[in-house]
């Protein structure tokens, strides 16, 4: 089956009318956060936020499926010396829109920026919530197991015979009683925080996924086939990650300038998968996998 890749020019709250209702499996994404990166990309108040970005959760809930998720990575900064708490509001407010609030992941940036300040220490880590429009959605927790590692085995085995039964027995946490289980399981279900580096490679874009953040959320929610949305794709990382996954994906962005940056990695794909057929005789019928670029610059 073709994999399609389609990518807008354009504001998301406009663009986002084009696409049919209940029909995107997963939405993960990067808005602009309050009052950051003017320079580049333009900043919105953080008072103004929440009546910025529900008229664009608004379309994102009308597109979604009913058994689809939406992660959005979001953090407040510092104004005056306080945490804002626009984040606080548009949640929920996104709540009040429809939205469930299912959980929230924790971003640790390992490679968070250095520096001191006199009241409080380096921020290393990122929100990431996750919204639904139901309470079954799909989940294949499965495909994010982790190696339990030497950990399980050296640490489990230093508890001796007696801790454990008395685990047991006197606690009744239970943890005595499933210890047999860990010992022999290679592998074991995640917790709700990625330890992921920032991307720092020259990717033409100051606020850039690293590659791995959105392959998580797309292993964890979808299948093949399934389609991924980025209503703020900037250099296009969760598109071409979804396209390498094989799932259809759309992304939006309102600057020509990341908009020809991603039609540029999308084109070479492309060009490699229009090669002249003839040259093969007798094709073997293999499984296609290819990019289909729709350009839609014109909105307003
Ligand atoms: C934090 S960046 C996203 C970075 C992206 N995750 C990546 O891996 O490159 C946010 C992007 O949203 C875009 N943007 C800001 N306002 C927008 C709007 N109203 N509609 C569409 N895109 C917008 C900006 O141009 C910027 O590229």
């Amino acid at each position: 089956m073709e994999i399609k890749t389609d990518i807008y020019l354009g504001d998301s709250k406009d663009v986002l009318k084009k696409i049919s209702d209940n029909t995107v499996d997963l939405i993960v994404t990067s808005p602009p956060y309050a009052d950051q990166r003017n320079g580049t990309y333009g900043g919105i108040r953080h008072d103004k936020y929440v009546d910025w970005f529900l008229p664009i959760s608004e379309q994102l809930l009308r597109v979604l499926k009913p058994t689809g998720t939406f992660i959005l990575n979001i953090k407040e900064k510092v104004v005056d010396g306080e945490r804002s708490t626009y984040v606080m509001e548009l949640i929920l407010a996104m709540r009040r829109q429809g939205w469930l609030w299912t959980e929230e992941f924790i971003w640790h940036k390992k490679n968070s920026y250095p520096g001191k300040w006199p009241n409080r220490f380096r921020d290393a880590w990122e929100r990431l919530l996750q919204f639904n429009k139901d309470k079954k959605f799909h989940m294949y927790q499965d495909e994010v197991m982790v190696p339990t590692g030497e950990w399980s085995k050296s640490r489990l085995k230093n508890l001796s015979a007696t801790d454990k039964i008395r685990d047991n027995s006197k606690v009744g946490s239970g943890f005595g009683k499933n210890i047999s289980n860990w010992l022999y399981r290679d592998k074991a279900y995640p917790n709700n925080v990625l330890h992921l580096a920032t991307e720092c490679s020259n990717k033409n874009h100051s606020a850039a996924f690293p590659e791995e953040l959105p392959e998580w959320f797309i292993k964890l929610f979808t299948i093949e086939n399934d389609l991924v949305l980025d209503p703020f794709m900037g250099s296009g990382t969760t598109l071409l990650v979804a396209n390498r996954m094989k799932r259809h994906s759309i992304g939006i962005d309102n600057v020509p300038e990341y908009y020809e940056m991603v039609k540029k990695q999308i084109n070479p794909l492309e060009l490699y998968l229009l090669e002249p057929k003839e040259k093969y005789e007798k094709p073997k019928p293999v499984r296609r996998h290819s990019l289909r670029l729709k350009q839609h610059s014109n909105f307003s």
